[in-house]
C-alpha cells in the first residue's frame, strides 16, 4: 500500500476501523474515493474488506480522479481486488474526471445512485491535491474550489449516516470556514485530525464527518452547486480580464453567523491553533536534524512497529504474493492439493461422458428427490468450464471437451471481461442474458455454478451453502450497473428438485416462460432471475446435497425433511451437521445434467424429469 493508503488505515484505526464498515455487519460496504488517484485509499478499503475467513468480499467502490499521470493505477493494486471498483471520468469518453465540472459530479451521483438502489454510498473518501510549488503559502486559495468540490460531491453520493474523510491545508480563510460550517451543519459529528503518517511540518489535515444528514442537506447542495457555477463562470471571464479585476467568491457564510457560532469557531480556532503549534515544532525539528546531519532518531523502527499493530496492517513487504506466469494447475494443486482438474468438474462434461438416460434414473433406487437440488443453466454440460484468473484481466479457461489445457477464453465467451479477482476458480458458463426492462439488450454473463477458490482461499471443504454466500458477495461487488464492456457474473439459480413440478408462483415451472426472442428463429424457454434478467434455459444441472452414508428424505408424519445413515445404523436427525453434507469434490462428482428438451425419447430432459419426480414423490407418499 502506498503512503496515502497507511494514512487511510490510521484514521479508520483511530474511529475503531468504523469509516471501512457498513451500517450491518452483513451489508456489501460500498464507497467512493474521489480526487483519488493512483488510488491507495481504495486498495486499502477493499483489502479491509476482502474475502478471508471462509467469507467472500464484502466491498465495492466507485472513483473519480483526474486522467493522465495521476490517474488510479488498478493494475498496481495487489493488496485489494480491483474487479470491485469502477472509475468513473464523466458523461463522455473524453470526460477528464474533473471535480470541477458540474456534469462528471452528476455523472457520478447518477451511476452511483443506479448501482446502490438510490441510497447512496456508506463512505465518501477525497483526497484532491496538486503541486503548488513556489506557491505554498496560498495553497489553501488555490485549493478553494476542489474543498468545495470535494465535499459537494460527498454530499451528493453518501447515504443518509454516511461518513466524509476529506484531505485539507490550512483552514484561515472565510471561504474555507464557512464551507466548514455547512459540513458541521450537514453531519451529526464534525472533527479536525491531523494523523501522525502527515508529514508535521505541513498544513496537511484531515476533515471527518459522520452521519449525514441528507434531507436537511438538499438546500446546502443547491447553494454549493450554484456557487461552483459562479466559480467556473468567473474563471472563463478573468481569461479577458486584467488580474486587478479578476472576481472570485471570497465566502460562503457570513462570519457573523460562523463568528455567532461559538461551539463551532471556538472548536476551529483551537483546531488552528494546536495544528499550527504542531508545525512550528515539525519544522524546528528538520531545521535542528539539518544542522545535525549526523544524528539519528533510534525509536523509528520501534514505532512503526507499533503502529502497523494499531492499524491491523500486517509487517509485510507489499504484493509479496505476487503470482508469476506459473500454469494454474501448479498454482490450484498447492492450494487445495488437487492436480487433476477432470476432479474438480462434473463427470458429465467430458466430451467422451455419457448422458444419464430416463430409463436409469428411474430405476436407480438411490436417486431421491428430496436431496437433489437443480441449477438452471443457459449453456449445454459440455461447455462447462473452470476459469481461474491471475488478476489483472488476466483470466484462463480449463474445457474438458476441448484439449485438456488452460487456454485464454476465446473473444466471444463471457470469460473475456469477466470482473474475476485474482486467486480465484470458478466452475462456470459463458451466457448471454437479456436485460431488463426492455429485454432488447443482450450481455455476455458468467453463470458460475461454483467456486472451489476465491481470492487465495480454499472453499473446497466449506459446505455449499457458505460456497453460495460467497458466491452471491463476489457476484454484488463485481457487477457493475451502467457499465460497459464488462461481463457480468451471476450466482447459480438453484431449485429443490422435490419442488420442481409444483406450480407455485416462484417455482421452477412458473419462472420459465417459453417466448420468441430476438434473434431467435424459434420461441425459447426463458428463465426469469431474481434480478430480473433473462436466460435462455438449456438444461439443469443435478446433485446432491448429502454425502455417503447420509440421506435425506421426507418424514410424512412432521411433514420435514430429515437425515438418515442408509444403513440405519445412526439416529436419524432433522438438522443438518457438517458430516452430512458434501465438499466441493464430492458435490461435484455427483452432478448430472438434464437436457431441457430432447427429441430422443430415450434421452432423459425436463419433462421427464418432472414426471419421474412426479411419481416417485406419489410412490413415497402412498
Ligand atoms: C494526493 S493524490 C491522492 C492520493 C490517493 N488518495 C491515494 O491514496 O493514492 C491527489 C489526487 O487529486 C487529483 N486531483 C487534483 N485535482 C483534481 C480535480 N480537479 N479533479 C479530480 N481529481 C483531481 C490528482 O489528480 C491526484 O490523483
Amino acid at each position: 500500500m502506498n503512503r496515502a493508503a497507511v494514512k487511510m488505515a490510521e484514521v479508520d484505526a483511530v474511529l475503531q476501523f468504523r469509516m471501512s464498515q457498513p451500517f450491518d455487519s452483513d451489508e456489501i460496504f460500498q464507497f467512493a474515493d474521489i480526487c483519488a488517484g493512483p488510488g491507495g485509499f481504495t486498495e486499502y478499503l477493499l483489502w479491509r474488506n476482502r474475502a478471508q475467513d471462509g467469507r467472500g468480499p464484502r466491498a465495492k467502490g466507485f472513483g473519480l480522479t483526474l486522467r493522465g499521470e495521476c490517474d488510479f493505477r488498478l493494475n498496481d493494486m495487489l493488496m485489494g481486488a480491483p474487479e470491485f471498483f469502477y472509475p468513473y471520468y464523466g458523461p463522455t469518453d473524453q470526460s477528464h474526471g474533473d471535480i470541477y465540472l458540474e456534469d462528471n459530479m452528476l455523472g457520478f451521483r447518477d451511476l452511483i445512485m443506479a448501482n446502490t438502489a438510490n441510497l447512496g454510498v456508506h463512505l465518501v473518501t477525497a483526497d484532491g491535491g496538486f503541486s503548488v510549488e513556489g506557491q505554498e503559502n496560498i495553497q489553501e486559495i488555490r485549493s478553494k474550489q476542489l474543498y468545495l468540490c470535494q465535499a459537494l460531491t460527498a454530499m451528493l453520493v453518501l447515504r443518509s449516516g454516511g461518513s466524509f474523510l476529506c484531505k485539507l491545508f490550512d483552514i484561515f480563510t472565510e471561504f474555507s470556514a464557512g464551507l466548514m460550517y455547512l459540513l458541521y451543519l450537514a453531519f451529526d459529528q464534525f472533527a479536525l485530525f491531523k494523523p501522525a503518517t502527515s508529514r508535521p511540518a505541513n498544513s496537511e489535515r484531515y476533515v471527518i464527518c459522520r452521519g449525514y444528514r441528507k434531507q436537511q442537506s438538499e438546500s446546502i447542495v443547491q447553494y454549493l452547486l450554484l456557487v461552483n457555477a459562479e466559480i467556473n463562470l468567473l474563471k472563463v471571464e478573468a481569461v479577458h480580464l486584467p488580474q486587478s479585476e479578476r472576481q472570485d467568491v471570497q465566502g460562503l457564510v457570513s462570519l457573523d453567523v460562523l463568528k455567532a457560532d461559538r461551539a463551532f469557531s471556538d472548536y476551529l480556532t483551537e483546531s488552528n491553533d494546536t495544528l499550527g503549534r504542531m508545525q512550528i515544532v515539525g519544522l524546528s525539528k528538520i531545521h535542528h536534524f539539518y544542522d545535525n546531519p549526523g544524528m539519528k532518531d533510534t525509536r523509528q523502527e520501534d514505532t512503526r512497529t507499533e503502529c502497523l499493530q494499531f492499524w491491523g496492517i500486517p509487517d509485510e513487504k507489499r504484493g509479496e504474493k505476487v503470482l508469476g506466469k506459473e500454469n494454474p494447475t501448479v498454482l490450484i494443486s498447492q492450494l487445495i492439493g488437487e492436480g487433476n482438474m477432470s476432479k474438480l468438474l462434473p463427470p458429465d462434461a467430458s466430451s467422451s461422458a455419457k448422458s444419464v438416460t430416463a430409463d436409469s434414473l428411474e430405476k436407480n433406487p438411490d436417486f431421491s428427490p428430496y436431496e437433489q437440488r437443480a441449477i438452471a443453466c443457459g449453456e449445454v454440460n459440455k461447455e462447462v468450464m473452470l476459469l481461474y484468473s491471475r488478476g489483472n484481466g488476466s483470466v484462463l479457461v480449463y474445457k474438458p471437451a476441448e484439449r485438456e489445457a488452460w487456454t485464454a477464453p476465446d473473444s466471444k465467451s463471457a470469460a473475456q471481461r469477466a470482473p474475476i479477482p485474482r486467486e480465484t476458480l470458478l466452475l462456470a458458463l459463458s451466457v448471454s442474458q437479456l436485460k431488463p426492462p426492455s429485454y432488447k439488450l443482450r450481455v455476455a454473463c458468467l453463470q458460475i455454478l461454483d467456486c472451489p477458490i476465491l481470492q487465495g482461499q480454499n472453499l473446497t471443504d466449506k459446505p455449499l451453502s457458505d460456497r453460495l454466500a460467497c458466491i452471491r458477495q463476489l457476484c454484488y461487488c463485481a457487477n457493475f450497473e451502467r457499465v460497459p464492456l464488462r461481463s457480468r457474473l451471476q450466482p447459480p439459480v438453484i431449485f429443490p428438485v422435490y419442488e420442481l413440478p409444483s406450480d407455485s408462483a416462484d417455482s421452477f415451472k412458473k419462472l420459465v416462460q417459453v417466448q420468441k426472442i430476438k434473434g431467435s428463429v424459434k420461441p425459447m424457454p426463458m428463465l426469469k432471475q431474481e434480478d430480473g434478467y433473462l436466460f435462455a434455459i438449456k438444461g439443469l444441472y443435478l446433485f446432491r446435497v448429502t454425502r455417503d452414508p447420509w440421506r435425506l428424505t421426507m418424514s410424512q408424519k412432521a411433514n420435514k425433511l430429515y437425515y438418515f445413515h442408509k444403513e440405519g445404523k445412526a439416529l436419524t436427525c432433522f438438522e443438518s451437521r457438517p458430516e452430512f453434507l458434501p465438499n466441493y469434490r464430492q458435490q461435484v462428482e455427483s452432478m448430472m445434467w438434464v437436457d431441457y428438451e430432447s427429441a430422443n425419447d430415450k434421452e432423459l430432459d425436463v419433462k421427464r424429469l418432472l414426471q419421474l419426480v412426479d411419481k416417485k414423490l406419489n410412490s413415497k407418499r402412498n
